[in-house]
């Protein structure tokens, strides 16, 4: 089919004055912006074209044979728990596990599970949960509130973005006005993609996002996690003084805005983990631009030290990817990773939908920095 003939991911969006600027672009064969991750990937595949509709049939003609299938050794370390049997895959030395070999609809009701998946969290930071399809969007609710309460799609209450610029905000899962479904399709490429941690321009930004996956294209579209224990531990020692007791602002974007304001917020740089005493490194450049102005840095410093920071994003070591199928959901510590999403996937599908979760401690809910004497 071709793309002029292609029907809205959501039927939500069919008038949506953003989704009909992107038809119109579409329409006129425009391929998407390189300005964007998605666009610069499509050129790169599709080498030599200038139409968006040769360009996109160029690339499925690549994908076109793929079939969906698993082989090969996978390292896992079995264990039961509360009578069921768990796979529990590493995604990478340090962070993130796959856990195989349950179902979220019923586990969730022994405490002892809870308990177990809670702490493995803790620990691994990101942990993904395979063949869980079956999960409706309530049930969905039902498993985040066994971590802390459900936060509206950006966390509290208090800033609720009403942008009209963000085409995320435009499709309301019905009946439940907390999830944010982000759909992506060859119309209206979507990838959040660029390390940022979700929300941080509220003041007390959400603990923890859980991401389910509905459809996946048949190749890219991963998403990749950055541990912030690591970006803090691998800093040299006279950086890491340096900015121990600096404080960031963090200001969102015109998509975060509420009734035309842009939040902002001010959070330490090196912040302790309210719930493992350890610290991590809480500067995500998607937000931060500079320190607090009453450090007074001088400009040209500020700079380096940012510039600094910013190289400990996504090196390898520190990340674990994560490749979506459909029925694969997800759950990060927001307090102790970055994300970003693998804008490389135009113009296939892929549809996922989020929930926040926030701290039932209200003491904790705001960032601070606490360091062991
Ligand atoms: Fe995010």
């Amino acid at each position: 089919m071709s793309e002029t003939q292609a029907v809205p991911q959501d039927p939500q969006l069919a008038d949506n004055p953003l989704y009909l600027q992107r038809r119109e672009r579409a329409d006129a064969d425009k391929p998407p912006s390189r300005a964007t991750a998605l666009g610069a990937v499509a050129s790169v595949r599709a080498p030599g074209t200038s139409s968006r509709q040769e360009m996109m049939e160029g690339i499925l003609a690549q994908d076109g044979d793929l079939v969906a299938g698993h082989f090969g050794t996978v390292h896992y370390k079995p264990v039961t728990v509360c009578g069921v049997e768990l796979k529990l895959e590493p995604l990478q030395p340090s962070i993130g596990t796959a856990v195989h070999g349950i179902d979220l609809a019923t586990a969730i009701e022994e405490p002892d599970m809870v308990a177990f998946l809670r702490a493995l969290w803790l620990e691994r930071r990101v942990v993904a949960f395979r063949d869980q399809s079956h999960l409706t969007r309530e049930q969905m609710v039902a498993f985040a509130e066994r971590f802390g309460e459900v936060g509206a799609p950006f966390g509290e209450r208090e800033h609720m973005p009403n942008s009209p610029h963000d085409l995320n905000q435009q499709i309301k899962a019905p009946g439940i006005p907390d999830m944010l479904v982000l759909p992506s399709d060859a119309t209206v490429p979507n990838a959040a993609s660029g390390w940022h941690c979700d929300a941080t321009w509220q003041p007390r930004p959400p603990m923890a996002s859980v991401l389910m996956c509905r459809e996946a294209p048949p190749v890219g579209g991963d998403t990749c996690f950055c541990d912030c224990y690591g970006m803090w531990e691998g800093l040299p020692r006279e950086i890491k003084e340096r900015i121990e007791h600096l404080t960031a602002v963090h200001i969102g974007t015109v998509g975060h805005q509420m009734d035309g304001v842009t939040p902002v917020a001010v959070h330490p740089v090196a912040r302790t983990h309210p719930e493992t005493g350890r610290t991590t490194l809480y500067v995500q450049q998607g937000f931060v631009r500079r320190f607090a102005p009453e450090h007074g840095i001088p400009e040209e410093e500020e700079r380096e030290l940012l510039r600094v920071l910013k190289l400990q994003e996504g090196r390898p070591e520190y990340t674990c990817r994560l490749r979506w199928e459909p029925g694969t959901i997800a759950m990060w510590d927001n307090r102790a990773v970055l994300h970003s999403a693998s804008g490389d996937f135009w113009p296939h599908r892929r549809l996922m939908e989020r929930l926040t979760i926030l701290d039932w401690d209200q003491a904790r809910r705001a960032p601070y920095y606490a360091p062991v004497p």
